[in-house]
């Protein structure tokens, strides 16, 4: 029997990297999932993974309204929303952007990483408050540190952070929010398309991958898979039924190094 038998979850980011590998994993460990992906084309290989697809950008409620709806009407509620989406910013220094170019950034990847989180929990809460249900979302080493980006980056994840806290004081005793903060990871991770990072790829740079594992205290940069068991831990009321306004660091060890 599957740790999250009867569960039922939404994830967003699901179709690549760590989103993709938790919904991988829910599945597997028995619950029905919404999968929230960024376009249309993505649709038909997370259909053929066992998932209901919702396609939309993150940074509107529409998308999580229509995701959480999408859990009631198939699966008849929710138990676990994962707020997972993120964009990266390449480490782009503040002094290399125009004032028009910050502006556009910060509301792309502000939006993708704080907004879409606090509209995931917005709109699930009343689901969650039925099924004493949990909000989850994806932080960083970056939101603990400088660093692990540039200043876009880092502020959005240290917000994530202060956001994670702030709503567990909100949503307690009936919902528990935490968050899982992943180190580096072998992901094709973009960043926003105003900074003109909409396609590029984290992982596609080797020698950036290289800096990065030797930074790891275990010496490696994680696969996406390492992180997903504390995503079912966290989803699971029998495992972390005492854990709220967590951020349960997956990171190699770098935080506690560097
Ligand atoms: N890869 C790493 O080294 C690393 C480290 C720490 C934290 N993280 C975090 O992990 C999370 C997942 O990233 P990943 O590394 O798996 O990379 P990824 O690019 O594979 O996953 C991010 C997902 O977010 C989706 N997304 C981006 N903008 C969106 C939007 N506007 N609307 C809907 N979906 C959108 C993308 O389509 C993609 O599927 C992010 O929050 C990221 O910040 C990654």
């Amino acid at each position: 029997m599957g740790r999250l038998e009867g569960y039922r979850a939404v994830v967003t980011g699901a179709a690549s990297g760590i989103g993709r590998a938790v919904l991988r994993r829910y599945i597997v460990e028995g619950a029905k999932v919404v999968a929230v992906v960024r376009s249309e084309t993505e649709r038909a290989a997370l259909l053929a993974e066992g998932a209901a697809v919702v396609a939309g950008d993150v940074a509107l409620y529409d998308t999580a309204a229509r995701a959480v709806s999408a859990a009631v009407t198939q699966f008849g509620g929710l138990d676990a929303y994962v707020a997972n989406a993120g964009l990266w910013d390449f480490h782009k220094r503040v002094e290399k952007q125009s004032p028009e170019e910050l502006a556009a950034a910060f509301a792309e990847i502000f939006g993708v990483n704080l907004l879409g989180p606090l509209y995931g929990a917005r709109a699930a809460l009343a689901q969650l408050r039925e099924s004493r249900g949990c909000v989850i979302v994806t932080g960083s080493n970056a939101a603990f540190l400088a660093g692990g980006g540039g200043a876009l980056y880092t502020a959005s994840k240290f917000a994530l952070r202060g956001l994670v806290m702030q709503l567990a004081r909100e949503f307690a005793p009936e919902v528990r929010v935490n968050g899982v903060a992943p180190g580096a990871t072998d992901t094709a991770l973009s960043g926003p398309a105003s900074l003109g990072q909409g396609t590029r790829a984290m992982n596609a740079d080797p020698a950036r991958m290289k800096t990065m594992a030797e930074h790891m205290l275990l010496g490696r940069v994680a696969t996406p898979e390492d992180h997903t068991s504390l995503y079912v831990l966290l989803a699971s009321r029998q495992e972390s039924a005492y854990v709220t306004g967590a951020m349960l660091l997956s990171d190699g060890g770098l935080t506690i190094s560097v």
